[in-house]
C-alpha cells in the first residue's frame, strides 16, 4: 500500500517527531514538515533534530495553517482532547467551511486532525493515523464517517481491543486508520487486533494492498453505513457465534408495568399531590416516564431527586381509602368520565389499579441505541415506559441478581436480543415482554466460580464509576471467553 513515490511527508502532531525518526531511518530522501503548538515541545524537537535537513518544523496550529499545501504522506498521532477540552466551535467551523461538509459540535479534535489530513493529500498519497476508536461508534462520529466515506479514501480501519489499553486514558480505544487517495480499490477492510503480534498482519496487508486479506472483513464503501455503529462490520456478535445460549424465560419473566388507562389523572407530582391534599399514603412510588431516569441504577436518593424537581414519580393508590380529599379526587375523575375508559371501565372499582409488585430490573420499550436495562434498587413501580423483569425462583434462584443484571448490561447480551427487536424504522426498536421472553441469554450460571467473583467485582466498581463503559466492556470479555464458539 506504501507509496513509492514518497517526497513530501507531513506530521500535524510532530511531538518529539518518533514517527519521522523511524521513516527517515528508512527512507533518507524525504522532506518531512512537522507542526507542532507547544513551545517546550517544539523546542525540544528542534535541538533533537538540528542536524536533520529533511525536517522542517513549524510552531504553529496545524488546524488553520498549511491548508494550501499536499502531501504524498502523512502520519499522525493527534491530540486527543474532548470536544470541551478545545474552542470546539472555532476549529469545527474552520473544517466545515474549507471541507463544505457539515459536523456535530461534540466532534472530537482527532477526528478534525484526520478530516483535514485527507484534504491534503496528493493523488496516489497515503495517511495513516492512530487515534481513538470511540468515534466509529458514537453520535457526533456520524458526521465524521459520513465525510470519510465520500473522501473514497479509507481503507483500513485496525481496531485495537487490548486487554490493557493502548493509551493512558483508560477510557480511550484505539484503531489505525490508513487512507489512500488512489482508484486502486473502493473496500473498506476492518481488522481486530487482539495481541501486541496482531499487528505483523497490518504490515501483510499493506504489502498485499488492495488485495482483501483473509484476517479482515472487507466492505465496499457503498456498503458501509455511516449512521450505524462501526463495531457491526468488524465485531462478531451474533446469536450463532455463542455456546450455552439458554431462553431468557428460564431466569426471568417479563411484565409489562402498570397500565393505568388515564395516566394524565393516576400520575402525580409533588405539587398536584398539594393542589388536591393527597396524602403520600395514598401515591404509590412509581416512575412514570422513562427519561427521568439517568444511568444504569435507580436508587431511594435518586428517587428523592426526582421527587424534589417535581417530576411525575407517583400514581394515585385510593383503594379502600377513606380519605376525603381522595375521596373528591375520584369524584372529580368521574364527573371527567375516566371511569368510562377501556382500562379503567373492567375494573372494580375503577381507579383499582393493577397488582404489579416493584421489579428488581426494569427494561426500556422504546430503543434506539440498543436495550437499556436499570436495576431498580429503589423498589419502585413503574408505568408501560418500562418492562417489568422478575426473577423466577427454583432451581436458577442461586444466580445473584447483581451477576445477572451485570450480564445484561453487555453488549453481547444487547445483540444477541437484538435479532428478537420490532424495527420502527429511524433506528428505533420496540420490545414486547415476550419479545425478549422468547430472547435468548447466555447461561451464566454455567461461569465458574472465579468468573462469577470477577465480574460481581466489576460490576461493583462500574457502580462507583462515572465512566462505567470500559468496566462494562471488561465484563463482556470474560463473557466472550467463555462463551465464543472459538473457546
Ligand atoms: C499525541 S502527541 C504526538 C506525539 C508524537 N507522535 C511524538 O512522537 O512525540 C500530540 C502532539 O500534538 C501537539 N499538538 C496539539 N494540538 C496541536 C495543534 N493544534 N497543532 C499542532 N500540534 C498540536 C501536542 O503538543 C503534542 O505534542
Amino acid at each position: 500500500m506504501g507509496n513509492p513515490d514518497l517526497h513530501d511527508v507531513l506530521e500535524p502532531a510532530f511531538g518529539l517527531g518518533i514517527f519521522s525518526r523511524m521513516l527517515l531511518a528508512k527512507s533518507s530522501n524525504v522532506a518531512i514538515k512537522g507542526f507542532e503548538i507547544d513551545n517546550r515541545i517544539f523546542g525540544n524537537a528542534q535541538n533533537e533534530f538540528s542536524s536533520c535537513p529533511n525536517i522542517n518544523l513549524q510552531l504553529q496550529d496545524y488546524m488553520y495553517n498549511d491548508w494550501e499545501n499536499k502531501y504524498d504522506g502523512i502520519i499522525c498521532n493527534p491530540p486527543y482532547f474532548k470536544f470541551h477540552d478545545y474552542d470546539n466551535k472555532k476549529i469545527i467551523t474552520e473544517i466545515e467551511d474549507r471541507l463544505s461538509c457539515k459536523l456535530n459540535g461534540f466532534t472530537n479534535l482527532y477526528t478534525l486532525f484526520l478530516l483535514k489530513s485527507i484534504y491534503q493529500l496528493k493523488p496516489n498519497g497515503r495517511c495513516a493515523y492512530i487515534i481513538p476508536s470511540e468515534f466509529l461508534n458514537s453520535d457526533y462520529g456520524k458526521l465524521v464517517k459520513a465525510h470519510l466515506l465520500k473522501t473514497r479514501t479509507l481503507r483500513y480501519i485496525f481496531v485495537f481491543d487490548f486487554e490493557e489499553n493502548v493509551f493512558n486514558d483508560s477510557t480511550t480505544t484505539a484503531c489505525i486508520i490508513l487512507c489512500a487517495n488512489d482508484t486502486a480499490t473502493d473496500k473498506l477492510q476492518f481488522t481486530n487486533i487482539h495481541f501486541p503480534n496482531d499487528l505483523n498482519l497490518c504490515k501483510d496487508m499493506i504489502a498485499n494492498y488492495p488485495k482483501v486479506s483473509n484476517y479482515a472483513k472487507a466492505y465496499e464503501a457503498g456498503e458501509i453505513n455511516p449512521l450505524e455503529k462501526w463495531k457491526i462490520y468488524y465485531q462478531s456478535h451474533s446469536k450463532n457465534n455463542f455456546k450455552n445460549l439458554i431462553p431468557f424465560s428460564t431466569y426471568v419473566k417479563v411484565m409489562r408495568g402498570i397500565a393505568t388507562g388515564a395516566n394524565d389523572f393516576f400520575t402525580f407530582n409533588i405539587s398536584k399531590a398539594k393542589k388536591y391534599g393527597i396524602d403520600e399514603k395514598y401515591l404509590l412510588p412509581c416512575v412514570c416516564r422513562s427519561a427521568d431516569i439517568k444511568g444504569h441504577t435507580f436508587t431511594m436518593p435518586d428517587f428523592e431527586c426526582l421527587k424534589n424537581a417535581d417530576k411525575k414519580i407517583f400514581i394515585l393508590n385510593a383503594k379502600d381509602a377513606r380519605d376525603s380529599n381522595v375521596t373528591e379526587y375520584i369524584k372529580k375523575g368521574e364527573n371527567e368520565g375516566i371511569n368510562k375508559k377501556h382500562l379503567t371501565a373492567s375494573r372494580k372499582p375503577w381507579y383499582a389499579l393493577e397488582k404489579r409488585p416493584p421489579s428488581p430490573i426494569w427494561v426500556s420499550v422504546f430503543n434506539r441505541n440498543g436495550l437499556r436495562f436499570i436495576r431498580n434498587v429503589a423498589e419502585v413501580s413503574n408505568l408501560t415506559t418500562f418492562h417489568c423483569i422478575y426473577l423466577r425462583n427454583g432451581i436458577f434462584s442461586d444466580i445473584p441478581i447483581d451477576l445477572f443484571f451485570a450480564y445484561l448490561l453487555t453488549d453481547t447480551a444487547k445483540q444477541i436480543f437484538e435479532n428478537n427487536a420490532r424495527e420502527y424504522g429511524n433506528g428505533l426498536q420496540k420490545f414486547e415482554p415476550n419479545d425478549l421472553n422468547h430472547g435468548m441469554v447466555l447461561d451464566i450460571a454455567s461461569l465458574p466460580d472465579s468468573a462469577k467473583k470477577q465480574i460481581l467485582a466489576l460490576y461493583l466498581a462500574c457502580k462507583q464509576s462515572c465512566d462505567s463503559n470500559i468496566i462494562i466492556k471488561r465484563i463482556d470479555d470474560i463473557l466472550l471467553e467463555y462463551f465464543s464458539c472459538g473457546n
